[in-house]
């Protein structure tokens, strides 16, 4: 009998799946929304309830923000060393609760246990890490002025304020870490909400958050969706800034809302990210690159390379490997130990996805592999890899957020403008690979393609230091490094006249 790979609950899991609805966090405390509405998470898996969880509606955001409010006056006196130890607190106790979060984010996303344990979780810890070192390295300048030599000028950077933050449910506990790292390393103080999808890591984290010893108020962790809650924060009159990850189509929701009081704004949007396979390519990188580039997380990533471009002399060979090993990929469960791909989060995106699949099989593309969603429970779609497919289908314009890949051949020998022009050829600008061993045409491609990433000769690469972040209609706003920063502190120029 084939032994038994299911991963054993942690029983932290357990205790915090039990109980009532899970509550709202703010002003350090767990609170239930004051109309007393709860709505479910629900395990992708098995389509299953996995707990209640209380909805926030406008009260609860008015709350969240008074707290937030009341938490800057404090937070942003704490001196930087101070701040950054308490990021550095909740790293160590996210790294004591490493399994319970991943477990946590697999059953509420689907995703693969071995990614959460692997990726997500470790990646957020690391984030809180880089930026616990930032708070002390924050810096004004002293500006050398030609107006006379006893006017004294410098800048300093200051915090926002009570800023907004709307995530997705694609990476719940790494967009999170995204987002309240920079945030909190610059002073400002937090009203986050997760995405409905997917709220139970946040929830995790406001535990481990007040364990840490957060003034109250300094993180206030909401529930609930977006035209409900999340527009309620992106209205909010008092909320300097909103940072949002999520489609163009909010995005652009947000912008337009956020004029009420000029908020500032960065957006993380959507993609279709262009990954561009040249003959001279070294394949026993390229291919599995291909693949992670797509499949990784469910292909549910903005910047998944979903137009596989490969040159005409290769394409054969390298479509069949490819077929190979991704027929190959064991899906199923995220929360066993041998899965290599899950489920979709959702069945809003299971019918979106299908819907693409459908759509693909009528504009005249062939699923070389893949190409009929899984019957369920649980929100399965297989691998799929779509041939005979032109760059004006819809499979190849639009962000499907799934496993699904469309292969388009090119052909120019020498010059790589056309390539280029085709890889271009979209209203998004998240990321883009390139695949050679030929240096000079490494860079001039990366060079020439409209991304505010390009990776070369590896694909989904990320670190806390590198900054992330969209041309065009895939936003704007670089989040990590020092570029983050910039999206949650203002300078102030401060004139001095010594005479
Ligand atoms: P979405 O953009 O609706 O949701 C993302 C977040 O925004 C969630 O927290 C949601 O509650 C919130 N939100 C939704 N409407 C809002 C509003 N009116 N005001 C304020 N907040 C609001 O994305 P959704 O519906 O989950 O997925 C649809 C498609 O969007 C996906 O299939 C994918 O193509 C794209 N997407 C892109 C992501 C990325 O990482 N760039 C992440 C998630 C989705
Ligand atoms: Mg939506």
């Amino acid at each position: 009998m084939a032994e038994s790979t299911a991963v054993k609950l942690d029983p932290r899991v357990q205790q915090f799946l039990e109980g009532g609805p899970k509550r709202l966090f703010i002003g350090g405390e767990f609170v239930e929304a004051e109309s007393g509405k709860t709505f479910p998470t629900i395990n992708p898996a098995t389509s299953e309830v996995l707990a209640h969880v209380c909805e926030a509606d406008q009260t609860d955001v008015e709350l969240a923000v008074q707290a937030a409010e009341r938490a800057f006056a404090v937070w942003s006196k704490v001196s930087p060393s101070d701040r950054g130890k308490l990021l550095w607190k909740l790293a160590d106790l996210m790294e004591a609760n490493l399994e319970a979060l991943a477990q946590l984010d697999t059953l509420d996303n689907g995703k693969p246990i071995r990614e959460t344990r692997h990726a997500d979780v470790p990646l957020s810890i690391e984030h809180i890490r880089y930026y616990a070192g930032w708070t002390t390295k924050i810096h004004g300048e002293v500006i050398n002025n030609s107006v006379s030599p006893n006017m004294l000028t410098y800048t300093r950077r200051e915090p926002l304020g009570v800023v907004g933050q709307i995530i997705p449910w694609n990476f719940p506990l790494l967009m999170l870490s995204w987002k309240i790292a920079a945030a909190l390393a610059a002073g400002n103080t937090v009203v986050l909400k997760s995405a409905e999808q997917t709220p139970l890591t946040a929830l995790y984290m406001a535990h481990l958050i007040q364990e840490a010893g957060f003034p109250g108020g300094v993180v206030n962790i909401l529930s609930g969706d977006g035209p409900n809650t999340g527009a309620a924060i992106v209205k909010h009159p008092r909320i300097r800034k909103i940072a949002f990850t999520g489609s163009t189509e909010v995005g652009k929701l947000i912008m337009r809302e956020s004029a009420s009081n000029l908020k500032c704004i960065s957006l993380e949007l959507g993609g279709k990210s262009p990954n561009i396979i040249f003959p001279d390519a070294d394949f026993t990188k390229a291919v599995p690159g291909a693949l992670l580039g797509i499949f990784f997380n469910q292909g549910q990533v903005c910047c998944a390379g979903s137009r596989l471009f490969v040159h005409k002399k290769v394409y054969d060979n390298v479509l069949a490997d490819m077929s190979s090993y991704a027929s190959k990929l064991k899906q199923g469960p995220g929360l066993d130990h041998s899965t290599e791909i899950g489920p979709l989060v959702s069945d809003e995106q299971y019918n979106r996805v299908s819907y693409y699949l459908n759509k693909g099989r009528e504009e005249g593309a062939n699923a070389l592999i893949g190409g009929k969603p899984l019957d369920g429970p649980g929100y399965f779609v297989p691998p799929t890899i779509f041939t005979d497919v032109s760059d004006e289908m819809s499979i190849a314009r639009e962000e499907i957020f799934g496993p699904v890949v469309t292969a388009l051949p090119f052909s120019d020998e020498d010059q790589i403008a056309d390539v280029i022009r085709r890889a271009n050829d979209t209203e998004y600008g998240l990321a883009a690979g390139v695949w050679t061993t030929d240096v000079k045409k490494a860079h001039r491609v990366a060079h020439a393609l409209e991304a505010g990433t390009v990776w070369v000769n590896c694909y989904n690469s990320f670190d806390a230091s590198v900054p992330f972040g969209g041309y065009k209609q895939s936003g704007f706003g670089r989040e990590n490094g020092s570029y983050a920063l910039e999206l949650y502190t203002q300078v102030k120029a401060v004139w001095m006249n010594l005479d």
